[in-house]
């Protein structure tokens, strides 16, 4: 009986939820079939804000009157519920009185910021992540923002590339699953609900593959590379329900991607059956004429557009040719009412026919952005977001009976540097809430505790005059923690770097401080996987901080106390030298891979160089110790529509508690193609108090041994496969083989 009720009651939910689609989509048609060919071309036109430009300056002198005429379809970099609502007033002066959409580039927090995603993505934390998304939608939907330019989804494997910090790293499978976490976030309980804004995963595709780590440029790679590797992490954002796409500045294999119908046509709005709208990124159609692949902004116009991309922004390439072009039947209008319908189905799912001021409340602002729950999860998450990297004399957690502590480096007193390169400079409100690591440690150490401060030395110069006054400031000291790396706006975007080391004379401060015998904490900031032999190699204690956002001195401090015992695994390989790069962990084996670090003739090694990385993908130390134990598979054979049952426990081995990502791996002995050495298929984070064991149970399917084939057909083959558990890439604990039988 209750199945009937039930098969009742999902009919009836069909029938509105249908009713509701249908109302939306035949509201769109009917808006549709009002409008002029200009107010459709205006819908697909975009516009930064005079108050704020996170691109090449463009001077469009008549924004509120092209706004009035229809002319602006949504705006970025416009935040705040006043000064969104002055703007929404003005497109309730046009003739149609269609609403404008706000976006702006909301990648880690609005006002209360969040570690840098690449520092996010080292938690494995796929809760933490999503309430870290979730926080930032709920206070920018307060401050008159509906969508979001986030989540940057692209693979990273180049830390030359200064926009590693921006995404989840080099792994497609964690990549795939973070960038489903943070567009759930974003999107909450769905469009048009007051706590929630568009995602946007971007930029599509392949931007991470810039040739050389150099920002904007050219990307060539196989086909199957880019479905296997590049593309997963845009298809979780499709499932998770992204509700649009930004494409990218550079070309793939030739074409640029803002005109790529391969891209945007045939897969993401063909066989992924995308039912957003796709953003351009700044000028990127207008720079279609620079790539040399369109003769002028009017052909620019015709190849964007019929390849998919279907908003502009601020390049004007669609607003001051796609009339002529129609007019001239080089495009047909149905290409523009495509786009049109696209992006008006988002205006009426966020309920802004109804209200197009139902975002920009200034008492709901004030409320929301300034609730100190979001600051303690901002702690949270930042303190899960710590790396490890090296504890050998356990010298952390620091004791709380310590008498004098040395803070001493260029990071320590830095307030804004902790947001990382994308925080936004906000309107209305004071953005300055940041706990410096300085604060963060005053904030935690007793009254018994003497703290003192040497900056040391800058960041960049080569100025050594403050060495004498750190030096004299260890010396007293029963602890020295020191703070270096790389400028926060050294990573971002247009920050490519071909020296990844640390700038300026900073290590050669840790040299001098190692002399004075004290124990030395390091801290490391940055925003990309650093060089940094030297400290790694006789420094003995060394955590990586990344840019942790707002709480990021009170969440290192709780690190190096042990209130909270570092997690972090890395999600990228960080390289001995620049001269390694590209390096990643799931590379082919090839026909002559070395035996070890010393094998250098006749293989594929540096003779100056050692193969391995410096640290590997996965890797990041804990306070405590973890014991991986009593694998056992359900079978030795399994059917390609079978499954094996993986079990094997997991033991808190230290004394204290703690979190650990228990990694599967698994390699594909022989294939078709060449298959990586390994590749993560599987993680799980695990909390144990200390002594405590749990069981782990995982499952492998034919999905986590599927590849794309010679013909590009996404299949499995049958044959041996090798599974391993581990701590890191370079880790593993346990192993087991099994056999695809068919
Ligand atoms: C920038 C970035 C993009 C951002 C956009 C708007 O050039 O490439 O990620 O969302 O412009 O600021």
């Amino acid at each position: 009986m209750q199945k009937y009720f039930l098969g009742f009651v999902g009919f009836l939910f069909g029938i509105v939820t249908y009713a509701q689609t249908q109302t939306i989509d035949q509201k769109v048609d009917s808006l549709l079939q009002k409008m002029t060919l200009e107010e459709k071309i205006g819908q697909l036109n975009q516009y930064t804000s005079d108050w704020h430009q996170t691109g090449p300056i463009t001077i469009n002198p008549n924004k509120q009157a092209d706004i009035i005429n229809g002319q602006i379809g949504s705006m970025l970099n416009v935040m705040g519920a006043n000064y969104t609502r002055q703007y929404q007033e003005l497109a309730m002066q046009s003739r149609l009185k269609i609403p404008l959409l706000f976006g702006l580039d909301v990648i880690h927090g609005y006002k209360t910021t969040f570690p840098i995603p690449l520092a996010e993505a080292a938690s494995w934390d796929l809760p933490a992540i999503e309430l870290s998304a979730r926080v930032a939608a709920t206070e920018a939907a307060a401050s008159g923002i509906h969508w979001t330019f986030a989540p940057m989804v692209d693979i990273a494997r180049d830390p030359r590339w200064g926009r590693v910090m921006e995404g989840a790293g080099e792994d497609t499978y964690l990549g795939s699953k973070i960038a489903y976490a943070r567009v759930k976030g974003f999107q909450g309980d769905g469009l048009g609900n007051l706590n929630s804004v568009m995602a946007c995963a971007k930029h599509f595709a392949a931007y991470g593959a810039a040739v050389g780590g150099r920002d904007y440029n050219s990307v060539d790679m196989s086909e199957r590379m880019l479905l296997e590797t590049y593309l997963p992490p845009f298809k979780a954002a499709v499932d998770a329900g992204a509700a649009t796409f930004m494409n990218s500045f550079n070309d793939i294999n030739g074409i640029p991607a803002t005109g790529n119908a391969y891209i945007q046509r045939d897969i993401l709005k063909g066989k992924w059956n995308f039912q957003g709208f796709v953003l351009s990124d700044w000028g990127s159609i207008g720079e279609m004429v620079t790539h040399g692949y369109a003769k002028d902004p009017k052909d620019a116009a015709y190849l964007a557009i019929t390849a998919g991309s279907d908003v502009d922004m601020e390049s004007n390439a669609y607003r001051y040719n796609l009339a002529q072009l129609v007019q001239e039947n080089k495009i047909s209008v149905t290409l523009i009412d495509d786009a049109v319908r696209r992006i008006l189905r988002k205006k009426f799912e966020l309920g802004l026919f109804e209200d197009p001021y139902r975002y920009a409340d200034p008492t709901r602002q004030q409320e929301v952005l300034f609730n100190p729950e979001h600051a303690k999860i901002a702690r949270e998450v930042a303190a899960k977001s710590v790396v490890l990297l090296k504890n050998e004399k356990q010298i952390l957690p620091l004791s709380k009976d310590l008498k004098t502590i040395a803070f001493i480096g260029p990071m320590v007193k830095l307030k804004r540097a902790n947001h990382g390169f994308w925080a936004i400079d906000l309107k209305e409100i004071d953005s300055s809430y940041i706990v410096s690591q300085w604060e963060g440690l005053q904030n935690k150490v007793g009254k018994n505790t003497k703290l003192l401060y040497a900056k040391g030395c800058d960041i960049e110069s080569t100025d050594k005059s403050g060495f004498a006054q750190a030096i004299k400031v260890a010396k007293k000291a029963d602890v020295v923690i020191v703070s270096i790396g790389e400028r926060y706006n050294m990573s971002g975007e247009a920050k490519s770097r071909s020296n990844i080391g640390i700038p300026g004379v900073q290590e050669d401060l840790l040299k001098e401080l190692k002399k004075t015998g004290k124990p030395v904490v390091v801290l490391i900031n940055a925003g990309r996987p650093l060089v940094f032999n030297w400290t790694a190699d006789n420094m003995s204690t060394i955590v990586y901080t990344w840019w942790l956002g707002s709480e990021a001195g009170n969440a290192i401090a709780d690190v190096l106390y042990g209130d909270y015992n570092p997690s972090g695994k890395l999600p990228m390989t960080f390289p001995r030298d620049e001269g390694q790069i590209p390096i990643y962990y799931n590379h082919f084996n090839t026909g002559r891979p070395p035996k070890d670090e010393q094998d250098k003739i006749n293989v594929s090694a540096y003779l100056d160089l050692p193969s391995s990385p410096k640290y590997h993908f996965g890797f990041g130390l804990s306070y405590t110790t973890f014991q991986y134990s009593d694998l056992k598979i359900s079978q030795s054979q399994m059917q390609t529509d079978g499954s094996i049952d993986v079990e094997m426990k997991l033991t808190n081995t230290g004394e204290y508690a703690g979190a650990e990502v228990v990694q599967l791996y698994i390699k594909d002995i022989v294939g078709s193609v060449v298959r990586p050495i390994l590749e993560l298929k599987d993680f799980q984070k695990v909390n144990l108090a200390p002594g405590e064991t749990q069981t782990l149970h995982f499952k492998i399917d034919k999905e986590k041994l599927s590849f794309f084939n010679q013909r590009l057909e996404w299949t499995t083959e049958p044959g041996a496969f090798e599974l391993m558990i581990g701590a890191s890439s370079a880790d593993i604990r346990l192993r087991a083989n099994f056999e695809l039988t068919n």
